[in-house]
């Protein structure tokens, strides 16, 4: 099977935190580091998010820099990465940013828990709705078929839950993280791989590339994941 080139860009607390115990999705980054995550998004074909992010973030993903924007514009590119969401079952909002701002190709990954209507009703507003499995996206069938649809390139934007079965699948080369001097505590707030837990002899393992310290005291950790 063939896939995309992976990399999870998460913002994260000193403690390991990738959001409030709240998960409404709280401001962690600085005005530098959304630059530095606007370039990113630039340099990927697609810009990846699970559905818990989807429906309670509802983000654009699109690129905010109109130079960047422009830049890919004349590489012959879209001047937005294509969009594409993970979730179980796609119950959207009609209203929702991820599908309506910026003029850029959608994607939903779903389930056959998402029905057939609800189908429909979401490729009326051009989105284009792909079925990988009964209950959960199976994610190596769909990173394949992002791959058969000319997606090189896939920047994750979280959660917590998607980057660890992302992780544990073995489909991610790249993580980086932006580490904000902040801590939020809590045993309910998310964190950068959530989900099932790992047993020490099954950890992942990293490879550090980089490390940068940034105006704000903040700390952007550049790793690669050795599958
Ligand atoms: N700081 C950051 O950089 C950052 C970035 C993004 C998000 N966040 C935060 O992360 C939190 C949301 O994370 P989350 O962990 O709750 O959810 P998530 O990772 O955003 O979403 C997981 C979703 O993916 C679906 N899914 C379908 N197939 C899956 C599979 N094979 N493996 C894993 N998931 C699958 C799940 O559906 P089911 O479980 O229904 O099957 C669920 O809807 C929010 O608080 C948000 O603000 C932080």
């Amino acid at each position: 099977m063939n896939r995309p080139y992976v990399t999870i860009n998460v913002a994260m607390t000193a403690d390991g935190k990738i959001d409030t115990y709240e998960r409404q999705g709280t401001k962690i980054s600085s005005e530098q580091d959304w630059e530095r995550v606007d370039k990113l998004r630039s340099e990927n074909d697609a810009v990846m998010v699970g559905g818990n992010t989807l429906i309670n973030e509802d983000p654009k993903l699109t690129i905010k820099s109109p130079t960047l924007r422009a830049d890919r514009g004349t590489r012959g590119l879209n001047e937005n990465p294509i969009k594409v969401g993970v979730i179980s079952n796609a119950s959207l909002l009609e209203s929702s940013r991820f599908i309506h701002e910026g003029a850029t190709r959608v994607i939903l990954c779903t389930t056959h828990q998402t029905s057939p209507n609800q189908i429909r009703h979401l490729q009326n507003f051009g989105v284009e709705v792909l079925c990988f499995g009964e209950t959960r996206v199976n994610l190596p069938i769909m990173m394949d078929s992002l791959s058969k649809n000319g997606i090189s390139r896939i920047l994750v934007e979280g959660g917590g839950t998607l980057n660890s079965a992302l992780i544990q699948e073995k489909l991610v080369d790249e993580i980086i993280i932006y580490l904000s001097p902040m801590i939020f505590a809590g045993g309910n707030s998310p964190t950068l791989a959530d989900g099932f837990g790992l047993s020490r002899e099954d950890a992942i393992h990293l490879k550090s590339v980089s490390f940068v310290q940034l105006e704000n005291d903040g700390v952007i950790l550049h790793y690669q994941v050795i599958n």
